[in-house]
């Protein structure tokens, strides 16, 4: 396994490029399937959960060929295989994101169950819940959900107690072919739906109330194959944001959409950053003092809660006073406070808020990344740091982040990665 070495207490400069998103990769990769042909996905990032939704894809029978830059070539035309095994699905979750196109198209369908995660139980019950009111059969056997639609699925009236990113998008696929209208109220919002509304759309779903909390698609007998831009990832673009801001100095971030992240510049304003804003550019910089915010995550447009271990880094970096860190999406996602803790910072968890009081000088020291954002805020808090910090488990990092020791380093930070020796 490979490690990051880390010598902090140098300010950033320089310019970035952000990569496609993640959590937008993911669901439309997964689209491809709904119809035969070849779909042109472009802006795709090179990530560990690409290469895993490929393999996944593969296993079904796809044929998924990169092609220039980052841009891959998916032909659906063959599907001849309809399980993704528990040892792909145990490394991303969001493999539960094939259930929609495969039981739409093929009216069948074999998933792991996720099981586990750091961050939380993460159940996928609103997912299965909407399947059934389409009219498919769902059994769990052997830590699997077997998924049967016998015809057609049905539209149906779907109404989410708490919106779900991936349970919104698994519903939105399956529906644009079922017969008749399915609606799905208390939608989750994330401009990744809204890229993955904008793939359907090209493939010529019919789909109303883009960008609202309430979405109606009318199913039709068939889709076709669509050429779609991946969208700048708004967490990447966010990481870079709070690590300047934990480290000082001035950075340009390039390719990046300063409109999917609203809630953070304000808050990142609050704390003394200044930022500055083009349609697909952001210049930012710390030269002054960092105060004390208050965080809430919440659905987008909240506070993301994908950001909400980085900024927790940065309110240890502030001159005293004290921050209220409040998680609302999942029940387990501080996992990133010992560690913190343990290089200095002083944190303190009651339930699920976590209070942060600034004033503190962070030490480097040998620390272990969790999870993939809790590795993020490990990061950052190197980053600013002073002296040495290695971060184990970096394979947590390679899961979100593209190329994230050569950005870091194009803005000047002193990063290597290195083979954990045994
Ligand atoms: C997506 O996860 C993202 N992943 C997560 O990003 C992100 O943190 C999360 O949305 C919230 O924004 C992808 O898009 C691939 P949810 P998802 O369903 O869809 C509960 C990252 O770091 N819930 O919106 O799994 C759930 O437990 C990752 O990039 C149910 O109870 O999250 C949570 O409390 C981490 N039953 C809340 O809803 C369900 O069936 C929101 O979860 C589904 C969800």
């Amino acid at each position: 396994m490979e490690k990051l070495v880390i010598e902090g207490g140098h300010p950033l400069h320089g310019e970035i490029r952000i990569s496609g998103a993640k959590n937008a990769t993911l669901p439309l990769l997964a689209a491809t399937m709904l119809c035969a042909g070849t779909h042109v996905i472009s802006n795709v990032p090179n990530l560990r959960d690409t290469r895993t939704i490929v393999k996944l894809l593969r296993s079904f029978g796809l044929e998924c060929q990169p092609d220039a830059g980052s841009e891959w070539r998916i032909c659906a035309d063959k599907i001849d295989n309809f399980e993704a095994s528990y040892d792909l699905v145990k490394t991303m979750r969001a493999s539960v994101l094939v259930l929609g196109p495969l039981l739409a198209r093929c009216g069948v369908a074999r998933v792991s169950l996720p099981g586990g995660c750091a961050i939380g139980a993460r159940p996928i019950d609103f997912h299965l819940q909407g399947f059934e009111k389409m009219g498919a059969t769902i059994t769990l056997r052997e830590g699997y959900v077997e998924a049967k639609s016998p015809g057609r699925l049905q539209g149906a009236d779907i109404c989410f107690d708490i919106p779900s990113v991936t349970g919104t998008e698994n519903i939105l696929m399956a529906a644009t072919l079922a017969q008749g209208r399915t609606v799905i109220k208390n939608a989750a919002r994330e401009p990744e739906i809204a890229n993955l509304i904008d793939m359907l759309t090209g493939m010529g779903a019919r789909i109303e109330g883009r960008g609202s909390d309430m979405l109606a698609i009318d199913g039709v007998k068939e889709l076709r194959p669509a050429a779609t831009a991946i969208i700048p990832d708004r967490i990447e673009t966010g990481t870079y944001l709070i690590a300047v801001g934990a480290t000082g100095g001035e950075i340009r971030i390039n390719n990046c959409r300063p409109d999917h992240l609203p809630m953070l510049l304000d808050k990142l304003r609050r704390a003394g950053m200044e930022i500055e804003v083009g349609n697909n550019w952001l210049l930012a910089g710390r030269r002054g003092h960092l105060s004390n915010v208050d965080i809430k995550t919440m659905p987008y447009p909240g506070f993301p809660t994908d950001l909400q271990a980085q900024i927790m880094a940065l309110m240890t970096l502030t001159n005293g006073g004290l921050s209220v860190i409040q998680e609302t999406i999942f029940e387990n996602r501080f996992m990133h406070v010992a560690e913190l803790n343990r290089m200095g910072a002083h944190i303190r968890i009651e339930g699920r808020n976590a209070i942060v009081r600034g004033g503190g000088l962070l030490a480097g020291a040998r620390v272990m990344a969790t999870d993939l954002r809790a590795s993020a805020s490990l990061v950052i808090a190197g980053l600013a740091a002073q002296g040495i910090t290695e971060i184990s488990r970096i394979y947590h990092l390679e899961r979100g982040y593209d190329n994230l020791s050569a950005k870091l380093i194009d803005l000047g930070a002193r990063v290597e990665q290195v083979q954990e020796t045994a």
